[in-house]
């Protein structure tokens, strides 16, 4: 990836979704999850200050060793245990039905196919287990959404392959999963990142 994906993009993907902005929607996020959890895209592990007490034990599949060492403090002020597994969420490294639940956030935009990630996440949690979502994504207002279609070339280049114009709720559903709840809604920040869609679905 070079200096600039190895080295700086993590720590720049550090300070912007681990900022406090987002803190309500991870919440949200979090909020219910229990047990064996799978989180795909761990990255610096902005998540782990919000895992709910219930959860046992996360598997954190990350490609990114830099974005990892970037999760220390957090993971050193959590009780939660949290075991890499691997480092694509395209071809997830657990057992079948191994996991309880799944945790996405910020990570359909970037992972190559996402439907095949999603199918995995499918595959490894159980029947009746849930995959949290937080996302952001395709905006509803069509001056904003051509906006992001003429980002989304430099946005892919400089962020690590992360898409404006991806739909995770289209995603998420088109694998088959059962959404329970959802909430799409505009975040703080610039308008192009700003369509966040956070929720609940089951598998079957
Ligand atoms: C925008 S960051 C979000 C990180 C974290 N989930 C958060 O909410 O702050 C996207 C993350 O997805 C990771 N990623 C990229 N390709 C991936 C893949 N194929 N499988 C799993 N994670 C991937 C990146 O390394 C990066 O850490």
């Amino acid at each position: 990836m070079g200096l600039y994906g190895d080295r700086v993009l993590p720590v720049v993907i550090d300070r912007v979704c681990a900022s406090g902005i987002f803190t309500r929607w991870r919440e949200r996020a979090c909020a219910g999850l229990a047990g064996t959890v799978v989180e795909i895209g761990f990255g610096s592990g902005a998540n782990v200050p919000f895992y709910p007490a219930e959860v046992e034990l996360v598997y954190a599949v990350e490609p990114s060793a830099r974005a990892l060492s970037l999760a220390a403090p957090r993971l050193a002020r959590s009780a939660t245990r949290v075991v890499v597994a691997g480092g694509d969420a395209q071809s997830i490294e657990l057992a079948d039905d191994s996991c309880d639940a799944a945790l996405a956030t910020f990570v359909l935009c970037t992972v190559p196919d996402p439907a095949r990630a999603l199918a995995e996440v499918r595959r490894v949690v159980r029947p009746g287990g849930s995959l949290h979502f937080l996302e952001h994504g395709a905006a509803d207002r069509v001056g904003v959404l051509a906006l992001q279609h003429l980002l989304d070339p430099l946005e892919v280049r400089l962020a690590g392959g992360c898409h404006l114009t991806r739909r995770p709720l289209e995603l998420v559903r088109a694998a088959g999963l059962e959404v329970e709840w959802h909430e799409s809604g505009r975040a703080r920040g610039p308008a192009p990142w700003s369509q966040f869609t956070v929720g609940v679905a089951r598998v079957p």
